[in-house]
């Protein structure tokens, strides 16, 4: 069954051009990923793209770590690379459109990496692009509240490392806790995850902010087990993964003071942290608020820093998968 978005994620002749949702991530494509970017975390020498390949990174949301290490892994790579994260800088000014925006970066560019608030924005951009004489590789660095699938990719690379994916083990037990509802990382984690059979889900949201109703039906349709829990002590008691959210409050709706003071009691603080069996991991994508208590950092279970560190060399991976086309 095909998980491509769009038939024009593909070159005519099969290749992947455009990543953009996590359902492309099926584990036959993900472990090869895995793999090469344990390599080049061990100094595996990346292998470069013919010279002259420009990059643009195309930023309109806000940006630390995504958008330092694709600039990281484009350049090493060989990528020239130029970016747009200041909208006031570019001719959306002067009152251009995003198509005709879109359009200059993909006539200038063998690789775009998008951050913007809009998936049906990035879809159609896909689509059009492919008509273009020379279609640019198209990457998906966060679609407003919708995907995130290169975070995704990275959690999972921590996930693998810490042993959780191994399905040798026997059930394994994750729980998400936080906004669960407008989080694009949760949203893309839950899509990859659905490929692994022996995980459970234990969802501990703030009120009124748990998953969203696509995801609990993709739950449901693929026979998975899950619950939703208000006792967070009790969820980490035995749980193997843990991924914490913030409040994604840029996206409006509900009232922000009572979320806060709600995920305030969620706090990983040491004592919870305790609560944990030693071999567990847990993830934020980062950037935190108060979710998680910086005294926990130096906990072996702390997988956030781990997870920053290593994203470049899964990216590089990514984008190494991504090679532009030959030119004829
Ligand atoms: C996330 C994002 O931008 O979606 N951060 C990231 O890319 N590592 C998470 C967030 O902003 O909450």
């Amino acid at each position: 069954m095909s998980m491509d978005p769009c038939p024009e994620v593909r070159r005519p002749d099969g290749t992947l051009r455009a990543f953009v949702e996590a359902r492309q991530l099926v584990p036959d494509i993900i472990l090869p990923i895995l793999s090469r970017a344990e390599d080049l975390a061990h100094g595996a020498p990346p292998v470069p793209v013919s010279l002259a390949s420009s990059a643009t990174l195309f930023f309109q949301q806000p940006s630390t770590r995504t958008y330092l290490s694709f600039a990281h892994a484009a350049g090493s790579l060989g990528y020239h690379t130029a970016d747009l994260r200041d909208m006031r800088t570019t001719s959306f000014e002067k009152g251009e459109s995003l198509e005709d925006g879109l359009r200059t970066i993909a006539e200038l560019s063998e690789l775009v990496i998008l951050r913007q608030p809009n998936h049906e924005a990035l879809l159609d951009f896909i689509r059009t692009s492919a008509a273009l004489p020379r279609p640019p590789i198209v990457v998906n660095a966060g679609s407003g509240p919708s995907e995130h699938p290169t975070q995704s990719l990275i959690d999972v690379a921590t996930l693998h490392r810490r042993g959780i994916l191994d399905p040798s083990g026997g059930p394994k037990k994750i729980v998400f806790v936080g906004d669960l509802q407008r989080s694009r990382t949760v949203n893309s984690l839950l899509d990859v995850l659905l490929g692994w059979r022996h995980l459970t889900f234990v969802f501990v949201p703030i009120a009124g902010l748990g998953p969203s109703t696509c995801r609990i039906q993709a739950l449901q349709a693929m026979g998975r087990t899950f619950e939703v829990c208000d006792d967070l002590d009790e969820a980490l008691t035995n749980a193997d993964a843990v991924y914490l959210q913030r409040l994604q409050d840029e996206y409006g709706g509900g009232d922000t003071q009572k979320h806060e003071q709600e995920l305030e009691s969620l706090r990983l603080t040491p004592a919870r942290m305790d609560l944990l069996p030693p071999h567990a991991v847990v993830l934020h994508p980062l950037p935190r608020r108060r979710e998680i208590d910086p005294a926990t950092d130096h906990d072996p279970r702390a997988g956030w820093w781990e997870t920053v560190r290593y994203g470049r060399f899964v990216r590089t991976a990514l984008l190494e998968a991504l090679q532009p086309e030959s030119p004829s």
